[in-house]
């Protein structure tokens, strides 16, 4: 399955508001994503990253091109099919956590579960899996900020996505914090082959991505292809 494209995003572009007040958030994108690859994406606020996440994620459509995933034209999905295609193959990870403050740690993951229909019992393996597994009975009032986008990590992936898809997951952490984020989120590309793509301010991710793409003004200004073989694991911070 390797060098396999996941999807293929063919001039997309994406225009809100109409006539005087109309912005172009992507301009013309074609690009090529691999499956299993962890890509980062750079750029300065208002660059167009998350619109490009969002329409990768089936959260918003482009206005003209084409989104090809695994082959089949997202552009041409009505609502249904598109929440379908959603909740069955997208894990999204936010900047806020968006966690459930009523509900503890568990209990926010095992939501997810009923959400996705899978067995509640993988909550405790995935809050295992991003190190969490003393702290599920803790409300995420009680948690730090790396803890709880560990908890989102880990309601994210209770599906088995075939994509994550992470829009500053790292930019109300520190940065040690957010590099240990940005490792649990390597791991998971590597242990479940799920394709990552991200977007973050933190430099140092870049060492550990195999794809960083860099956007300006609702393009791709450049793409940068890393020697995967030879690059580092894990981060040596
Ligand atoms: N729902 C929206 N309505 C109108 N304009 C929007 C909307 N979402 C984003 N934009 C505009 O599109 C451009 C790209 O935004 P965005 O994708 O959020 O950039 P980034 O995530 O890189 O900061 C910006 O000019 C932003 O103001
Ligand atoms: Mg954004």
């Amino acid at each position: 399955m390797k060098n396999v494209n996941i999807y293929s995003l063919k001039n997309v572009t994406k225009r809100y508001g109409e006539n005087e007040n109309a912005v172009t958030a992507l301009d013309n994108v074609s690009a090529d994503i691999r499956k299993g690859a962890f890509i980062v994406i750079l750029g300065a606020s208002g660059s167009g990253k998350s619109t490009l996440l969002n329409i990768l994620g089936g959260i918003d459509q482009c206005t003209s091109g084409k989104v090809l995933f695994e082959k089949q034209d997202l552009s041409r999905y009505g609502g249904k099919r598109l929440t379908a295609f959603r909740k069955e193959k997208i894990g999204f990870v936010f900047q806020h956590y968006n966690l459930i403050a009523n509900l503890t740690a568990l209990e926010n993951v095992e939501f997810a579960c009923e959400i996705s229909k899978v067995d509640r019992g993988r909550a405790k393996d995935m809050l295992g899996r991003v190190g969490l597994s003393h702290r599920g009975d803790h409300y995420p009032s009680e948690l730090s900020g790396g803890e709880q986008q560990r908890v989102s990590i880990a309601r994210a992936i209770v599906k088995n996505p075939t994509v994550l898809l992470c829009d500053e997951p790292t930019g109300a952490l520190d940065v040690k914090t957010g590099v240990a984020v940005l490792g649990i989120l390597k791991t998971i590309n590597k242990e479940d082959g799920a394709t990552v793509v991200t977007v973050t301010h933190n430099a140092d991710i870049c060492r550990i991505a195999d794809v960083t793409v860099s956007m300006r003004d609702g393009r791709i200004i450049e793409q940068k292809q890393r020697g995967n073989p030879n690059m580092p694991d894990e981060i040596d911070w």
